[in-house]
């Protein structure tokens, strides 16, 4: 059985579960990946587990994640790149030399190897899959980055680009709940994979609200698409929360939980998918905690700005 792997380190989170039996013991744990409430509850990090007896485990992964394959290295070639914000670019990637689809699932991500460097850096899919194997990212730019240099500076159509995929468990399960989306900046791109696949199935009768949030206004992208999801997908809502509303802004501003329907949240059992920085992921959580709203899931994917370690997505 494969568990889902990333660092490898106690950090990432990626390989969280819970033991239900038995006993065990952990090395490393970083706070960020589990809290003194989730050990209290016997949340467990696979790759620092020493079981000491039998024991069961749960994980909250689809099974498909879990086969025998894992990920793989890959190869693609860049199709299309474009700056879509003053700190967004979005980088297309043509797969389709692969035989048979790439199998993944809306909301991974993939690690990408620097043309011409040996680093690698970690983004979320912005597509859905699909049988071309046409694939989408977006890629924030940092004034000085390995990936946002070559972004800026030498990225063109035709150059090949490795990759490994599919990676994180942070993926759209089955939607049987209203769903809550809250994108912090270009956390976006692993929503903008999971409402292309709901527009495609065509069959989503629950309620789809997404909040975008950013620092400032020149940091949106892709609100052309977000608006045609309104017509793709039934019951789909999108608010824009701009942190720092300088530049003529007339929208919503200030923390994304100030705009959260209460009503909603208070009524109904719904499931939560957070994606951004760890901050806006620490607040989220800490104010579903203390607001003490209704029956809920939540999932998170968190990433950091990188000159070296983690980036996702
Ligand atoms: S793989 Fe990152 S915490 Fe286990």
């Amino acid at each position: 059985m494969n568990i889902p792997l990333d660092c490898r380190e106690g950090v990432c989170g990626t390989c969280q579960g819970r033991c239900e039996s038995g006993s065990y013991t952990q090395d490393y744990v970083d706070e960020e990946a589990l809290s003194p409430d989730d050990l209290a509850a016997r949340k467990i990090l696979s790759c620092q587990t020493r079981v000491q007896s039998d024991a069961s485990f749960y994980f909250d992964f689809d099974s498909s994640l879990c086969g025998a394959g894992g990920k793989r290295l890959l190869t693609g070639q860049v199709s299309g790149v474009r700056q879509v914000s003053k700190t967004t670019a979005i980088l297309d990637l043509d797969a389709g030399a692969h035989a048979g689809r790439l199998d993944f699932l809306p909301g991974q991500y993939a690690r990408l190897k620097v043309p011409g460097t040996d680093v690698w850096r970690s983004y979320s899919f912005a597509s859905r899959p699909g049988d071309d194997n046409q694939l989408q990212f977006l890629i924030r730019l940092l004034p000085d980055g390995a990936m946002s240099n070559y972004m800026r500076e030498r990225c063109t159509p035709g150059q090949t680009i490795d990759f490994e995929a599919p990676l994180g468990t942070f993926y759209l399960r089955q939607v049987e709940r209203p769903l809550v989306m809250v994108a912090g900046g270009t956390g976006l791109s692993a929503f903008l994979g999971m409402l292309d696949g709901l527009a495609h199935k065509g069959n989503c009768d629950q309620k789809v609200h997404l909040y975008y949030g950013v620092t400032n206004a020149r940091d949106l992208c892709e609100l052309d698409r977000l608006a045609s999801y309104t017509q793709r997908i039934a019951n789909f809502a999108c608010d824009i929360v701009v942190t720092n509303p300088s530049d003529g802004w007339q929208g919503r501003t200030g923390l994304i939980p100030e705009h959260f329907d209460r009503g909603m949240l208070e009524s109904n059992p719904f499931d939560m998918y957070v994606c951004g920085p760890p901050p806006m992921v620490d607040a989220i959580r800490a104010w579903l905690a203390r607001e003490g709203v209704g029956d809920h899931r939540l999932y998170y994917e968190k990433f950091a700005d990188s000159n070296g370690a983690q980036q996702v997505p």
